[in-house]
């Protein structure tokens, strides 16, 4: 139906007839000429329907936005004064002679010209995937797509799909369950990940293992969250930690090269602890300069109570961030920043504005003036750093409550300050994490999941010890989000049963969830380790987006629903009955 797209066409089709296809994205009567901007998902170009030359401007009269239409007709120059600087091939047009309305369509419930709300934007969502921005983003994903998969391909993987009617894989969310017909009570978990699978094509000698794949996860929304997702999945064998990264790191640069012709520097590594104490997050933008600091040494022989009680106790911090660049320190933007801390559990925000340095005077603003003396501001200003005008901001907690309350801080100030170069990218690998958190029942439960290898350490001290046991895991964290995870295997059924043993399964619960594992893992399971990338995010930080749902084409709301389709949804008696399901 068409000869070329829209966008494809320049000026080296100058006086060239050509067929194109597509939506009317907007359309201007002069009087004698109609003007119109055809759409399709190359991009846009104008067409002119001639009164005195055209026998389809009297068609052409009938259009309206959205109407889908062939038109043929002659590529032109425009006339310097014409020319449109915001299309690309804005010096030329098409002077129609023939127009085939090919479907007209009643008025549109969203105008892609405007702002509409992000609720008919979702119902409608067909319709606001026309919007070539919108297009753009599922372009560049599918080339992203291929993207990996050349490289996996150049690297011996092999890409094999593993099941999504299958039985929990622990990920730390809620799992999607979906009933049988065949077996009465019983239910099929969908995958949070193809974890287990994956370590199996490693013990049956696969080697190397790869799959863009769906995984569904029933968690708590966060902007870069769906419950239906995608990962770029990976196992190797015989591999060590070192490798796996170098291999993952290559992968990126060669995705930020052609999707962006950005050359990545090479990524650093620091440990968990390291990442907490100087970020307060295992998930830093390290674009942001801004760092935690130890500051309990200088306020030892202060008498003061909120220092006091955390001075010598093993369990607390007391830490600052020094900010320079804040436009006004006044009382609403101190209210602003101590809910933030209160929100992570911060009691106090401390502050201290430094508004003159001179050799014996040091001028501040702060609400805890009359404790400070003179050595203890030239120490505080002389360890974080600081300089006249800049704002320290200091809490005094528990030692987790001040990571992530100051960690909180240190985002927002660094976004609000204009320090963080927004068009820049920072990889970094966070490594080593805990083994074990604690749950709110002081129960042990794994940080990433049960078959994470512990990072040297032998089955008594784990059984000893489990807190003081780290992981050998890591995570790809850019700009702040946390782009992939991964870890090195327990490839041992022994070491397997224990971790499974503190987290508190029972061995019929053992039995019943991972007994096929256990039993394979005495089969010469080999050593392997691997990640997962999420793919969605990946599209989001290369298109730039806010929103996961963006990079979506058929996202879920907040809800965990479709507006569109209107799923999830009610389902009738009969088909409840069939799966022996009663709703009460
Ligand atoms: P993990 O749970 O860290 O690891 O997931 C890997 C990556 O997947 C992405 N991700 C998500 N993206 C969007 N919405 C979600 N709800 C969501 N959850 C996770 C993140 C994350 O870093 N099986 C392990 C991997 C492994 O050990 O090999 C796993 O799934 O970018």
């Amino acid at each position: 139906m068409r000869t070329t797209y829209c966008g494809k066409i320049n000026i080296s089709h100058l006086n060239n007839e050509v067929v194109l296809c597509g939506w009317v994205n907007s359309y201007r009567n002069t009087g004698n000429i109609i003007f119109i901007d055809l759409r399709d998902c190359s991009g846009i170009i104008q067409i002119c329907f001639n009164k005195n030359k055209n026998q389809s401007f009297k068609k052409a009269i009938k259009l309206r936005n959205e109407f889908c239409i062939q038109i043929v007709g002659l590529v032109k120059k425009r006339k310097t004064n014409n020319i449109n600087y915001n299309l690309i091939n804005g010096n030329i047009e098409i002077q129609s002679n023939k127009l085939n309305i090919l479907n007209t369509t009643k008025s549109l419930p969203i105008d892609n010209l405007k702002n509409n709300s992000e609720l008919l934007k979702l119902k409608y969502r067909y319709l606001d995937l026309r919007r070539l921005s919108m297009f753009n983003k599922i372009k560049v994903r599918d080339s992203i797509k291929n993207i990996v998969r050349n490289f996996m391909k150049k690297n011996n993987f092999l890409d094999i799909e593993t099941p999504f009617l299958t039985n929990s894989t622990p990920e730390g969310a809620r799992d999607y369950l979906v009933p049988s017909r065949i077996h009465k009570g019983k239910f099929y978990a969908l995958p949070q990940s193809p974890q287990i699978f994956k370590q199996l094509l490693m013990i049956s000698g696969f080697d190397r293992y790869y799959q863009i794949v769906k995984c569904f996860r029933d968690e708590d929304f966060r902007s870069d969250r769906q419950p239906e997702f995608t990962q770029i999945d990976i196992e190797i064998s015989f591999i060590s930690k070192n490798k796996i990264l170098i291999l993952i790191e290559n992968m990126i640069k060669i995705i930020w090269k052609k999707i962006k012709n950005i050359e990545l520097k090479n990524f650093p590594r620091i440990t968990f602890k390291e990442s907490m104490n100087k970020y307060g997050s295992d998930k830093p933008d390290i674009r942001n300069p801004i760092e935690l600091i130890d500051v309990s040494c200088i306020f030892k022989k202060l008498n003061f109570d909120i220092f006091k009680k955390h001075i010598n106790n093993k369990l607390s911090r007391i830490a600052a961030i020094s900010v320079s660049n804040i436009k006004k320190i006044n009382k609403s933007k101190i209210k602003e920043y101590t809910k933030i801390v209160q929100q992570n559990g911060a009691k106090n925000l401390l502050w201290i504005l430094i508004e003159k340095i001179d050799s014996n005077l040091i001028k501040i603003k702060s609400p805890i003036k009359k404790f400070l003396n003179i050595e203890v501001l030239k120490n505080l200003i002389k360890i974080t750093k600081s300089k006249e005008l800049d704002v320290i901001f200091i809490i005094a907690d528990l030692k987790k409550i001040t990571n992530k309350s100051l960690g909180a801080l240190r985002s927002k100030l660094g976004n609000e300050s204009g320090i963080i170069n927004k068009s820049s990218y920072q990889p970094i690998w966070i490594t080593d994490f805990p083994l074990f958190k604690k749950n709110k029942n002081g129960n042990l439960s794994s940080m990433h999941h049960p078959f994470t290898a512990p990072l040297n350490a032998d089955n008594k001290n784990i059984k000893e010890q489990p807190n003081s046991i780290l992981s050998d895991s890591y995570d790809l964290v850019i700009n702040g989000y946390e782009i992939g995870g991964g870890s090195v295997r327990i490839n041992d059924h022994i070491l397997q049963v224990l971790i499974f043993n503190l987290i508190g399964l029972s061995e019929k619960e053992q039995y019943n969830q991972f007994g096929y594992l256990i039993e394979a893992l005495k089969y010469g399971a080999p050593p392997h380790a691997g990640i997962a990338l999420g793919l969605d995010r990946l599209v989001m930080l290369l298109t730039n987006s806010k929103n996961i749902r963006d990079v979506i084409a058929f996202p879920k709301t907040t809800a965990a629903s479709c507006l569109m389709t209107t799923a999830p949804n009610k389902i009738s008696k009969d088909i409840l009955k069939e799966l022996y399901i009663e709703i009460k």
